[in-house]
């Protein structure tokens, strides 16, 4: 009788454990493994003030979840690259792509037939080297400063050097957009945002704006206003 009434309970705690058990396998797992979309840090928040720490281990799982949920965000956003910071991991990880519309000359002439476009890449630990003096104005938007394009000089032609997500060296030479891009994305890396960048104060305005026409210099040059960064 004893041993009923002690019993009694613990079967209690078994079932309730085995019904919480359940409760996780069907509603917590699914969104531990499943992708995420998440926060973007706008200007003035301190994650993108600051410079980001070195990634440790870029193979770690963490670094692998951290990515998916950066690619989800990013295509959720439109964008055309995100760096760590902006959703509020201050590492050094970007990731961008060039899709194949954006891969014209920097310089405003007429693309060639060469393909230009930038598979969705993974840069973990970046350097960038500029490998001319020659910068170019273009027009640029970032997610973290909603609403806003500004006309930024980038250098023109860079080499950057990082890993990847399997932990493999890149090493790559980019121009025009592509160079841009990363450019952009690696100013995150130092807390910096593209007004920072800018020389005429006069050429940042609001995205709705533009249905007036773009001011002045940077009218032929490269942009990526349509997707944010
Ligand atoms: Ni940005």
């Amino acid at each position: 009788m004893g041993a009923r009434l002690i019993a009694q309970p613990n079967s209690d705690v078994k079932g309730r454990f085995t019904l919480l058990s359940t409760l996780y396998q069907i509603v917590v797992k699914p969104h531990i493994t499943a992708m995420a979309i998440l926060k973007i840090a706008r200007m003035g928040h301190p994650v993108l003030r600051a410079p980001a720490s070195p990634v440790p281990d870029p193979t770690s799982p963490e670094i692998q979840r951290l990515v998916r949920d950066m690619v989800e965000t990013m295509d959720d956003a439109d964008g055309a690259g995100l760096a760590a910071p902006q959703v509020h991991v201050p590492l050094r990880l970007v990731i961008f792509h060039v899709p194949a519309d954006r891969d014209e000359p920097d310089d405003g002439s007429e693309a060639d037939d060469e393909d230009h476009s930038v598979p969705l890449t993974v840069l973990i630990n970046p350097v960038i080297e500029p490998l001319t003096e020659e910068q170019d104005m273009g027009w640029e938007g970032c997610l973290s400063v909603p609403g806003l394009i500004g006309a930024v000089p980038r250098f023109t032609q860079i080499r950057y050097r990082g890993v990847s997500l399997g932990g493999e060296p890149i090493d790559r030479i980019a121009e025009g957009f592509h160079a841009r891009v990363v450019q952009h994305e690696c100013d995150h890396l130092d807390g910096i945002l593209y007004p920072q960048r800018m020389t005429d104060m006069s050429l940042l305005m609001f995205r709705e704006e533009m249905k007036y026409g773009a001011p002045g210099a940077a009218e032929d040059g490269d942009e990526m206003e349509e997707e944010g960064v």
